[in-house]
């Protein structure tokens, strides 16, 4: 009789392919799946009934800001009670290494901790951190541009000189040989936005021999949008890499409408170079407090602020009027802060959410008292609200896009399918009741209709409750053979 450690019996299998589940049995050994069949004949250490259940690859959190809450919070239970496994770390242009502070992280990177979170001079020692803290999910590490320019540069609102673009490179080259995924930018933000094309294009020309790319918070989510979609085309272009566009939106009240529009310009890129995206499942975005974004239309949600941090939770404009000034001087009082920008469009949300390129990063935000409701809620509100009650996707494609699709694109060999031979990254969840209950009054609240988690075979997850298992580990980039 054939022997297994974890038997899951009798369950849809949704494999990652984007066809519709099918009923099977599934047996894990050894940290991976075994077999995948019709296996009564298999005798096993723990019995799963899988009846009315679906069972998927552990989800990939392909957008995330949690670089430093991996080590700190290992638990990882934002992400775990989401069915999230693996989570992509160092997006928009911030990561924790490699990094060498001169006093506090500049803004945007004060979003993943104060000075003492920043203690990885190297990619290396940032890699050799997380297998030490033995996370609950496995992590993969973009390097951030922003990162990057800190390390060299007396000031940020300038461009590079060619001797700082070249200590660049040398760091950048260091962590690919370490196994970092690839680059990231933030060329919206202050602190990258004066960096030239050219700058980016001599850091992305290292990528191609890693394997490794291309992942951009785009120079302008706003009005010139499709100019700054054009830049990450051609940088993609000019270092021959894959390119992947971070929670793509059409941001500020100007601009909604114009889902379609960027869209079709995707899809012509597409037709040229590999280009892709992620989005979160929500029509707010979040970060720090940008004076750029402050438009009096807007509800915009106060998260915290380091100089008046009693007025996290209430919004600018209660916070203006108790102030009796506008909201743009009621912002700049506020700072340093962080914000919930109401800026998107419901309708663009959906119609990027449900394009075919597109993955789901939940662009988290772990170190916020008050954080964003994605922190907590992206993938089940993508599985409960988009796909069975408003019907955005069927059941298959929604699992696509949060498994197989991120697994090639961002290089995770052995996962994202279920395969025979696979990790056993596996979640199980029941689709008539799976749903997100972080709110943005509420945000701090696990999702319902998660059942169990597995990460390398480990059952880490079970009945809303974490079981202490910690079998994450650092994923180097290495290019899925198996889907390409
Ligand atoms: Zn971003
Ligand atoms: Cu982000």
């Amino acid at each position: 009789m054939p022997k297994c450690v974890t038997l899951i019996r009798n369950v849809e299998v949704a494999d990652g392919s984007g066809r519709s589940p099918e009923i099977a049995d599934v047996a894990i050994d050894q940290g991976r799946i075994l077999a995948i069949g019709s296996l009564h004949n298999y005798e096993a250490e723990n019995i799963f009934d899988g009846e009315g259940k679906v069972l998927a690859p552990g989800f990939i959190d392909v957008h995330t800001h949690d670089d430093t809450s991996v080590i700190r919070g290992p638990q990882m239970l934002p992400k775990l009670s989401q069915g999230v496994t693996t989570v992509v770390v160092g997006n928009c242009g911030i990561s924790a290494s490699p990094v060498q502070l001169r006093g506090e992280p500049p803004d945007p990177m004060n979003l993943l901790g104060n000075a003492e979170s920043f203690r990885y001079p190297t990619f290396a020692a940032y890699a050799h951190a997380i297998s030490a803290a033995q996370p609950a999910v496995n992590v993969a590490a973009l390097v951030g541009h922003t990162a990057l320019r800190n390390n060299h540069m007396d000031r940020l609102d300038r461009a590079a000189t060619g001797v700082e673009i070249e200590g660049m490179r040398v760091q950048l080259q260091e962590a690919l040989d370490h196994g970092a995924t690839g680059l990231s930018t933030g060329l919206a933000y202050l602190s990258a936005h004066s960096s030239s094309t050219e700058e980016v294009m001599a850091l992305a020309e290292l990528l191609a021999a890693a394997g490794a790319i291309y992942a951009t918070h785009l120079r302008s989510e706003t009005e010139t949008i499709l100019q700054a979609m054009d830049e990450a085309v051609r940088i993609g272009k000019h270092a021959a890499v894959p390119v992947v566009i971070s929670h793509l939106k059409c941001a500020g009240i100007a601009n909604w409408g114009r889902s379609a529009e960027v869209l079709e310009w995707l899809d012509h890129a597409r037709q040229h170079q590999p280009i892709g995206c992620d989005c979160y499942p929500y029509a707010a975005g979040s970060s720090t407090l940008d004076l750029r974004q402050v438009d009096e239309r807007v509800k915009i949600q106060i998260t915290w602020s380091k100089a008046h941090p009693e007025k996290a939770g209430q919004t600018l404009a209660q916070i203006a009027e108790a102030w009796g000034v506008q909201q743009i001087e009621a912002a700049r009082r506020l700072q340093p802060a962080g914000a919930i920008y109401h800026s998107i469009a419901e309708q663009d949300m959906q119609a990027i959410l449900r394009h075919p390129g597109t993955m789901i990063g939940s662009d988290g935000l772990p170190n916020d008292p008050l954080p964003h409701p994605r922190l907590w809620g992206t993938f089940p509100r993508v599985l409960g609200r988009y796909c069975r009650e408003q019907g955005l996707f069927p059941l298959g494609e929604a699992v696509r896009k949060m498994t197989s699709l991120p697994a090639q694109r961002f290089g995770l060999a052995d996962r994202g399918w279920i395969r025979e031979g696979h990790y056993a990254d596996l979640v199980l969840f029941d689709p008539a009741t799976v749903r997100d209950v972080a709110t943005f009054e509420d945000p701090v609240r696990a999702s319902i209709g998660i059942e169990a988690v597995w990460v390398n075979g480990a059952l880490s997850y079970r009945e809303q409750t974490p079981t202490g298992e910690r079998a994450g580990r650092f994923l180097p980039r290495r290019p899925n053979r198996s889907t390409r």
